[in-house]
């Protein structure tokens, strides 16, 4: 796959965050995410390729744009033929609230190699390099944290469990905490969150629990470039949550899903910037004389480069940012 298109994929995801940063704190999530979908969409329009939403906001008679299969980029002859997750806005909330971790994120790969996961729940675990094949989804937490322990050379009171602060995890909490290991709760984000657990000094160790089925898809996308582990499970809440499982052709709903089948193969490009300040990225900031900074990551698969983009945008020169 064409490698500056990396580059290309950090400006969709700088276009999403500049938009959305405006809405910080407004208490509107709607708004926020709105600004967001439509920086991103504008911003796909200006690129050679020929790609189709399979993770996006929704069916398409649920959302306007970035709605499930619709097609993306000025494709000539000659184009990639590409399947695009995005998440223009991974915390709604975060950006409404100007709380932590909102981030933008996209990822690419071949033509039929991202899972099309329903817009529901998906149970998951995501972990760095050094415990990548040590630990499973199906695993007794027990065993999880004793692997994880010597898979990290670390006492189990220094491991950090991180999660989504939902009543749904207080069976994990409990758990986690007779086993004496430390937890770090957070309000919104676990694609950043995934993502935390592949650098060492990120403070967490290992993501589990119930998130968003399509935000999981773009954490394998991430946790496969970055060598690390990623796994879900489609978790329905209801019968007609299971049943549209097996519309989307997951005939066996409660098979685990490994990195390799929700992302097959290699050729994958991973992009995120922050829009609030999270562990992994810092929020877009306004600078004196219209200008605005973005912290982005770009990630591809093929070369295991992880690039950390730092960008000042001149808002004068970008009117539709300075709003
Ligand atoms: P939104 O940006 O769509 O609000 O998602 C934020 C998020 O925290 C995701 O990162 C996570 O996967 C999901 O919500 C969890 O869902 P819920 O808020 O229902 O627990």
């Amino acid at each position: 796959m064409d490698r500056n298109l990396a580059l290309n994929l950090v400006r969709v995801t700088e276009a999403a965050a500049l938009n959305s940063a405006r809405y910080l704190g407004r208490g509107d999530k709607n708004l926020a995410d709105d600004a967001a979908v439509t920086g991103m969409r504008k911003m796909f329009d200006t690129l050679s390729i020929d790609g189709v939403v399979v993770i996006g906001e929704g069916e398409m008679d649920e959302a306007p744009m970035l709605y499930i299969g619709e097609q993306i980029g000025k494709a000539t002859p000659d184009s990639i033929k590409l399947d695009i997750a995005v998440d223009p806005l991974d915390g709604t909330n975060a950006v409404a609230k100007g709380l932590a971790n909102a981030i933008s994120v996209v990822a690419v790969a071949p033509r039929g190699c991202m899972l099309h996961a329903p817009d529901m729940y998906m149970n998951k675990i995501a972990v760095g390099p050094k415990a990548k094949g040590k630990v499973n989804l199906d695993m007794p937490i027990e065993e999880i944290l004793k692997n994880l322990s010597e898979a990290l050379n670390k006492n189990i009171s220094d491991i950090t469990v991180t999660m989504l602060d939902r009543p749904r995890h207080e069976h994990i909490i409990k758990e986690v905490r007779r086993l004496g290991a430390r937890i770090k709760l957070f309000q919104d984000g676990d694609v950043a969150a995934a993502i935390a657990t592949c650098f060492d000094d990120s403070g967490v160790d290992i993501l589990l629990g119930i998130g968003g089925a399509p935000e999981g898809v773009l954490a394998a996308a991430a946790l496969k470039c970055l060598g690390g582990e990623f796994q879900g499970r489609l978790h329905p809440m209801t019968d007609e949550e299971r049943e549209r499982c097996k519309l989307m052709g997951h005939e066996d709903v409660d098979r685990l899903l490994t990195m390799e089948d929700l992302v097959k193969g290699n050729e994958v490009i991973f992009a995120a910037t922050g829009i609030t300040d999270g562990e992994l990225l810092k929020g877009v900031t306004y600078y004196g004389n219209s200008m605005a900074k973005t912290y982005s990551v770009v990630m591809r698969c093929e070369t295991g480069t992880i690039r950390f983009i730092e960008a000042i945008h001149r808002l004068d020169k970008k009117p539709e940012y300075a709003k």
